[in-house]
């Protein structure tokens, strides 16, 4: 069943019925204003960090689910009748509705008792606001009497503490109303120097600015009193709840449209320039007037979207596809690109499922969403890569986050978790990869944000190579630490409090328990750092970590091969993690693709037998399950895995991220028609069709989608924030169509389904337009190309100085 469609052309999702099994969001914003937007106009907006300046208002964990947002009310001031153009809050049946999820943009539009309405929400680049469109027509044969009506609810700004400190919140909320605009301004007259403003370009009948006075005693959001009686109270807020909310009349003529723009905004102001008059406490609006007055005039609101257009066809023009598959086009060229620009933007902070109060930027996770983003706008990988390697600890170990904001890292979500360091080795790689900026390897980069400890970037690289070497345990492999890739994993924790946090109580010491993971991703960095290395002229140097990788790979194969997959850990009492020994938890997903990613197994077989157990064992129609059988009970010395019911999360759910890890190794492994297979398992395209199972957006991949050992089997959960944006993108571009940036050049090595004839796409690398046919001439993988139509040796073709486009030739088989 569906609930929508995609409209190609247009790169957007169009959502047909209002009542999605779940909020299906979309983001608005894309630099530093944000805003997640859901299909019936539910969310909130923030300034750059979700947490500590958030500008409106949001109550997890509501009933509905997804309540409170950018709300507008029409109401029919002959009849008194009124309703939600976006559905919610009063949920009134609507004639028709649809909801467009478009590249940074949402258009939500509705007909009701022949007034139709259709509201375009978007935040115009390089701006610190949103604006909604809003266009009214009346479709009836008579004139109609309208109001309009806005709504927002302002945060108190640091959302943590607007929903729990009310003893002092209720009493420090402050506003200003200047011409109609509304300017929230709570903690402004003291150390704030930053306010919202909301404006409405239509001449006001009313407005109000305290909630209760416009919602009324005892109401929610879908009978708010104002709207009801079709009159504002020009409330103004002291203390309790401050909104924005603009009452506009208007009368039209039987097939008249009028255009009305909401725009709400952030601005900061100089701190010596807080006020007008300067003695006053009145907010100096000097810097906010203009922009408030260039947004508001309709002309330059549509420019504005038409740059935002523009400009995610340009980014997105770096890499299009044209396959034998509609799912893997879509993907590949608008909405996996587009999904990996709110990861690297939210990392895991904000989302539906992400409360923006928990999390900030993490280490490891953003490290992984480069290679999904990179490409697009290698500058902000750039600045993105030394903001993360600056929050390094001495010792090469990480933060496990920092806040967006300051920028400081920070142990909130725990610390010691001994993969973190290689990440940065794996996001600096494929930085390197993509644009050839050597440069970057000689930024001077402080550790933990002290000034003075600055070294080149590629000392950190050495530190995180080094970091595990000072920590092998008696196996020789990798000490897990806190926890590796799979946070749930947690060998040290022996946690038996109700309520302790896995990722930050104490642990043990934990000279005991290895993951063969953190083996795999040391071997693959330290590979890297050799090649990276070598690049340098440091030849002595990338021997070192040649050879460190070979050590740990012989590890692995002596320490860590079960006999038919590799193993995953041993535990604090040098017991076996992911073996047929265990009685439950068997064999884990991670170490059977991520050996082969690293080059462990792959001449030999092992890979080729670890990865037939993984279909054999793990594979289902839904995508495959992270590990098997699953625990069925807690079990002290594995932590937080086993503390999720079978079938949930780390214990036994279809964790997709690690999925496309599988889908490489087979294509490293030369067998496209099993990497596609499973790359279209989790498609959240090609499970469109089955929306009433899968439940959330068909557009983005969820971190979840519940295993065969959950009641609710095919279920996703936890959509838009996942490292899954990024592998994805990486394994369908990389090594299955082939498309792959590497040091030297971009390398054609498609790895796709016998059953495809070939394919066409188009990729830009460091300045070059790449035109890229590729045809099957018989079974099998092996690549002769032409370029410009002349035969070339090999598969690496670097960029060719001074030309700007060149047409490539493949033929596999
Ligand atoms: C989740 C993990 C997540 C971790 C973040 C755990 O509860 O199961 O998926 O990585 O929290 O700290
Ligand atoms: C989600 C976390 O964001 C990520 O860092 C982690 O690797 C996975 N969960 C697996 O636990």
């Amino acid at each position: 069943m569906q609930y929508g469609y995609f409209d190609d052309d247009n790169r957007e999702y169009v959502i047909t019925r209002p009542d999605t099994p779940l909020p299906w969001i979309n983001y608005l914003g894309c630099q530093e204003y944000f805003g997640i937007i859901s299909n019936t106009a539910g969310g909130y907006s923030f300034y750059r960090d979700a947490r500590l300046r958030r500008i409106t208002r949001y109550r997890y964990n509501n009933v509905p689910f997804d309540i409170g947002g950018r709300y507008l009310y029409l109401r029919d001031d002959q009849s008194g009748d009124y309703w939600s153009p976006s559905w919610q809050p009063t949920r009134d049946a609507l004639d028709d509705y649809s909801c467009r999820h478009g590249m940074g943009y949402t258009t939500i539009g509705s007909t009701r008792l022949g007034i139709a309405a259709s509201t375009r929400y978007f935040v115009p680049l390089d701006e610190n606001l949103e604006i909604w469109q809003l266009t009214v027509t009346n479709r009836r044969a008579t004139p109609a009497e309208l109001s309009v009506f806005s709504c927002v609810e302002f945060c108190l700004w640091d959302a943590q503490d607007d929903a729990t400190n009310f003893q002092r919140n209720f009493s420090i909320g402050q506003v200003e109303i200047e011409d109609g605009v509304v300017y929230h301004k709570t903690e402004y007259r003291e150390r704030r120097d930053h306010f919202a403003w909301f404006a409405c370009s239509a001449g006001l009948a009313g407005f109000d600015t305290q909630r209760e006075a416009f919602l009324g005693p005892y109401r929610g959001w879908d009978k708010p009193l104002a709207v009801e009686r079709g009159a504002a109270s020009n409330s103004e807020a002291h203390g309790w709840a401050p909104i924005g909310s603009h009452h506009v009349r208007m009368v039209l003529q039987p097939g008249e449209s009028r255009q009305v723009l909401f725009v709400l905004g952030y601005q900061e102001n100089p701190k010596d320039q807080k006020f007008d008059p300067p003695d006053s406490q009145i907010v100096n609006k000097r810097f906010a007037r203009p922009v408030i007055a260039r947004y508001l005039d309709a002309a330059n609101a549509d420019a504005a979207f038409a740059k935002l257009r523009a400009y995610w066809d340009g980014l997105l023009s770096v890499c299009q596809a044209r396959t034998p598959d509609i799912h893997t086009d879509r993907m590949v060229n608008a909405w996996n690109a587009y999904q990996c620009m709110a990861t690297f933007n939210m990392s895991r902070s904000a989302s539906f499922y992400e409360s923006g109060i928990g999390r900030g930027l993490g280490f490891r996770d953003s490290n992984q969403d480069l290679l999904g983003f990179v490409q697009m706008a290698p500058a902000r990988a750039r600045e993105r890569i030394l903001d993360l390697a600056a929050t390094q600890l001495p010792s090469g170990g990480a933060y496990h986050q920092y806040q967006p904001l300051t920028k400081k890292g920070n142990n909130d979500v725990g610390g010691n978790f001994n993969d973190d360091p290689h990440w940065l080795i794996v996001g600096v790689s494929a930085y390197l990869k993509e644009t050839g900026d050597w440069s970057i390897l000689d930024e001077l980069v402080p550790y933990d944000n002290q000034a003075g400890s600055e070294q080149p970037l590629f000392d950190h690289l050495r530190r995180s190579f080094r970091y595990t070497l000072d920590r092998l345990g008696p196996h020789g492999l990798p000490l897990i630490g806190r926890a590796d890739w799979n946070d749930c994993l947690n060998l040290n924790c022996f946690s038996d409090t109700p309520g302790q946090s896995f990722q930050t109580t104490t642990n043990k010491e934990g000279k005991v328990a290895e993951s063969v993971f953190i083996a795999a991703l040391f071997v693959l960095a330290a590979k890297e750092l050799a090649a990276i290395a070598t690049r340098r002229g440091l030849g002595e140097e990338a021997q070192t970590c040649l050879d460190e990788a070979a050590r740990m790979d012989a590890t692995v194969r002596r320490h860590g091969w079960d006999g038919d997959w590799f193993l995953r850990a041993y535990d604090d009492f040098g017991a076996k993690v992911g073996s047929k020994e265990c009685a439950e938890g068997k064999i884990f997903i991670e170490t059977q693709g991520f050996c082969a990613l690293a080059g462990i197994g792959l001449e030999d077989g092992l890979a080729r037998r670890a990865l037939d157990s993984v279909k054999e064992r793990l594979a289902t129609p839904h995508g495959i399950i992270l590990q098997q059988p699953a625990y069925s009970r807690y079990y002290l010395n594995l932590g937080e895995i086993s503390s999720y019911p079978p079938g949930y999360k780390e214990n036994a759910g279809i964790f997709c991220h690690n999925n496309p890890w599988v889908m490489i190794a087979e294509a490293m492994a030369g067998n496209g028609a099993n990497a596609h297979d499973y790359y279209s398992r989790i498609n959240p395209s090609a499970r469109e069709p089955i929306s009433d199972v899968h439940r959330c957006e068909p557009y983005v991949y969820a971190q979840m989608i519940a295993g065969r050992d959950a009641p609710s089997f095919g279920e996703a959960k936890n959509s838009w924030l996942t490292g899954t944006a990024a592998w994805n993108y990486y394994a369908i571009t990389q090594w299955i169509l082939g498309l792959r940036p590497e040091y030297d050049g971009l390398r054609i090595a498609p790895v796709i389904p016998d059953a495809w004839n070939g394919f066409e796409a188009t990729r830009k690398f460091r300045g070059v337009v790449y035109n890229i046919a590729v045809r099957r001439a018989g079974p099998g993988n092996r690549v002769s190309l032409k370029v410009d139509g002349r035969p070339v040796e090999g598969n690496l073709i670097p960029p060719p100085a001074g030309r700007t486009e060149i047409s490539v030739e493949a033929t596999i088989g």
